[in-house]
């Protein structure tokens, strides 16, 4: 008789609590798709007295994670607690140590401490599976270690955090300001209380980082991604977007250039033909551009506790059924010496067109300055948007009030670079009341 699969999980919260419903739940399929049956043996969470309503009878409880981890009941450690340091590393490192798989939800972690990781895992000959920290319930890292071994991916690029699609979607449809939407989001439970992590660009930073290793047979390097988040996103950006023929995400973009491969996160225009574009509320998606399957797209759940679980758990089966044949898959999709280093591009490098909005004095020859200056950087200019108040039109007819108004260029492709000297050049000038929005694009 086949020996089952002795699962320990580590945090019982929204993630950890779907899981053992899930297990309990789908034991029949699960044991009709693997040929083990999965048996939750151990479990650890920081308050036993807390009711979870799940039954845990006949199950170990552990105070210590890292015990668990150790524990000789446990072949597969289920790390749910969360977080780059602390209990989660410590139980992730402790179950490789032991010689025990670990399937984790955990990007933070695989963001930063990956590579060393992998190569724990590796020397333990067990598996470190992490389908559920990208894009919650979508099978994107499965997509990009197995579905894809006979592409070469030029682009991957993804809305991975669901609280700034939501912000922005609703910012979009309903012209209310970031503060306004994140508030909401926060009411909804959405939001963290401190929401930076999200809304700054980090937590998608994460993601990418993973995504890039998988993607290109990078060492995973999370320090390496250029970041920027959307609380400098306005409403007149969505209008001026939207009139323009996009809409903005905040994408975490990896993509292979002459001079390396770029990693960033900021505010992006995609046109709103894209598939990405049609993306909205918190849904998640990545779009991957590879040689032989050109555009692919997937876009699903990237939270909550049963989506996740959903990839948690398909983590779970994949141990399950290679158990027997004593195979492991490589943690990033090939071994750790097999990966290259990172490469990093610096963001001035950058080529790609730009929305850039000014903010000029309302006086004759400004459109024109503006334009010398971008010429002198060889920039070309696709189209260009000058609003005026509609007092301004009435009151001041010829346009020499020097009243504040918006000036939208929208550039073909440039550098970073250079973009950032003509700004600066038209700063000098004094030709601007405010400091410029840039908001990168990014074409299909
Ligand atoms: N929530 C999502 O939608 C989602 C989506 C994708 C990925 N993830 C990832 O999944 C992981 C878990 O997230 P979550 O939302 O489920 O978090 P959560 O609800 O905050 O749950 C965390 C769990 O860890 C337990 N814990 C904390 N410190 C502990 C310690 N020292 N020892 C033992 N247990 C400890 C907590 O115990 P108590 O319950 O006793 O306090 C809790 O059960 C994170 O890595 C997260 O990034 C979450």
């Amino acid at each position: 008789m086949t020996h089952s699969l002795r699962l320990g999980v580590a945090g019982l919260g929204t993630v950890g609590a779907s899981v053992v419903r899930m297990i309990a739940r789908r034991a029949d399929a699960l044991f009709a798709a693997t040929g083990r049956e999965i048996r939750i043996t151990a479990v650890s969470s920081r308050d036993r007295n807390r009711d979870r309503g799940l039954d845990l009878s006949g199950i170990q409880w552990f105070d210590d994670p890292v015990a668990l981890a150790r524990s000789g009941a446990v072949d597969c450690v289920v790390e749910l607690i969360g977080g780059s340091e602390g209990p989660a590393k410590a139980t992730v490192e402790a179950a490789l140590a032991s010689g025990k798989h670990v399937v984790t939800a955990n990007k933070a972690l695989l963001a930063h401490h990956g590579a060393a990781l992998a190569k724990a895992a590796e020397a333990a000959g067990v598996a470190l599976a992490f389908e559920a920290s990208v894009a919650g319930g979508i099978p994107v890292v499965k997509a990009l270690r197995e579905g894809l071994p006979g592409n070469a991916v030029s682009r991957v690029y993804g809305i991975l955090n669901g609280t700034c699609n939501y912000i922005l979607s609703r910012m979009e449809r309903e012209g209310l300001t970031f503060e306004a939407c994140l508030k909401d989001a926060q009411a909804l439970g959405y939001a963290e209380a401190d929401p930076t992590f999200d809304v700054e660009g980090f937590d998608t930073a994460h993601k990418l980082a993973i995504l890039t290793s998988l993607a290109f047979g990078t060492v995973v390097d999370a320090e390496g991604v250029s970041v920027e988040g959307i609380s400098r996103v306005q409403p007149l950006d969505l209008r001026m977007a939207d009139e323009l023929g996009y809409r903005i995400k905040l994408l975490g973009v990896a993509q292979a250039t002459a001079a390396g491969i770029e990693q960033r996160v900021h505010p992006t225009m995609v046109p709103k033909s894209s598939a990405i574009a049609q993306v909205m509320g918190v849904t998640n998606a990545v779009t991957v551009d590879a040689d032989a399957v050109g555009e692919l797209t997937l876009i699903g759940p990237g939270a909550g506790g049963e989506a996740t679980a959903s990839a948690v758990v398909a983590d779970i089966a994949d141990v399950a059924a290679n158990m027997a044949a004593g195979r492991v898959r490589p943690t990033f999709g090939r071994p750790s010496a097999a990966l290259r280093p990172a490469e990093r591009v610096e963001m001035q490098r950058h080529e790609g067109g730009y929305y850039i909005r000014l903010t000029v004095h309302d006086r004759p020859g400004v459109a024109a300055g503006v334009a010398t200056r971008m010429a002198e950087r060889e920039i070309s200019i696709e189209s260009i948007l000058q609003r005026r108040s509609e007092n301004a039109a009435v009151n001041d007819p010829r346009g020499r009030s020097g009243q504040p108004v918006p000036l939208v260029l929208i550039t073909y492709a440039a550098t970073e670079g250079n973009i950032r000297a003509a700004l600066d050049a038209i700063a000098a000038d004094g030709l601007l009341a405010e400091s410029p929005q840039l908001i990168r694009i990014e074409r299909e």
